[in-house]
């Protein structure tokens, strides 16, 4: 398979290599060939996006508490890395301002929106894209269908992606109703027939299932005609789309 256009997207990072949402996942995977790469964000205490998945440290870090409730400074505290290997001792929970300064405008960045911190965390998105002139290479994803209505009705040129995990009766009406453009979605794999995936995809929405890890399910949804893939392992999605 050749299509230069098909995404591999590396879910948090190449979280199955290294700690999801850290530098180090982001740098690895573009390092094995990813050409999108997916990541949550929270707000902190003091109103700066941070990528993290949780809305607590508690699983990903040596530290306890809620995101929310700390200070970009005191989240630079917590050890994001020894949790998963002692290799990655010393890796901190990064700025979304940071990830954006080291991932290439060539690679795609699916920012996943976790929570909306009352349209605070829309605002200073939106800011913070602007101000890095970052608005074209994204896609910003997210369950929170209202959430990501108003990111399109405020700066209509960012792509949405939704996310959901249900197999709904026609995906492409279910985009529909957002009533604004949806760019992509993103299925849970176990919930969209092949025929949702090309009338999609024929219809020139993208579609981009999470999170898909095994070599036969990557085979498969390659061979229904997914548009890419959010998977933990794009070494081995890299090796498959590039034939190997
Ligand atoms: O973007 C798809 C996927 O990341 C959604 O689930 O829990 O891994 O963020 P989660
Ligand atoms: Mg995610």
């Amino acid at each position: 398979m050749t299509n230069s256009d098909f995404l591999v997207m590396a879910h948090r990072g190449s979280m199955g290599h290294a700690p999801e949402n850290t530098l180090a996942a982001f740098q690895l995977g573009i390092e094995q060939g990813c050409n999108a790469i997916e990541l949550d964000i929270h707000l902190s205490k003091d109103g700066e996006l941070v990528v993290i998945h949780d809305d607590t440290l508690n699983r990903t870090t040596n530290l306890t508490g809620k995101v929310n409730d700390l200070t970009v400074q005191e989240l630079k505290q917590a050890d994001a890395g020894s949790w998963f290997h002692e290799q990655f001792a010393g890796e901190r929970i990064p700025l979304l301002e940071e990830v954006i300064d080291l991932v290439p405008p060539h690679i795609l960045l699916n920012i996943e929106i976790k929570q909306s911190y009352g349209g605070q965390l829309e605002s200073k998105l939106l800011e913070l894209l602007k101000r890095k002139n970052r608005i074209h290479n994204v896609v910003l994803s997210s369950f929170n269908l209202k959430s990501l209505k108003q990111l399109k009705l405020a700066e209509p040129e960012v792509k949405i992606g939704i996310i959901y995990n249900v197999n709904v009766v026609q995906h492409r009406e279910f985009a529909n109703l957002m009533g604004v453009p949806v760019y992509s979605l993103h299925p849970n794999f176990q919930s969209i027939d092949p025929e949702d995936i090309q009338d999609a995809v024929s219809n020139g929405v993208k579609v981009f299932p999470y999170t898909i890890n095994e070599e036969k399910d990557l085979k498969l949804a390659i061979s229904h005609g997914v548009s890419g893939i959010i998977t933990n392992f794009p070494d081995r999605l890299r090796s498959i789309v590039s034939g190997e």
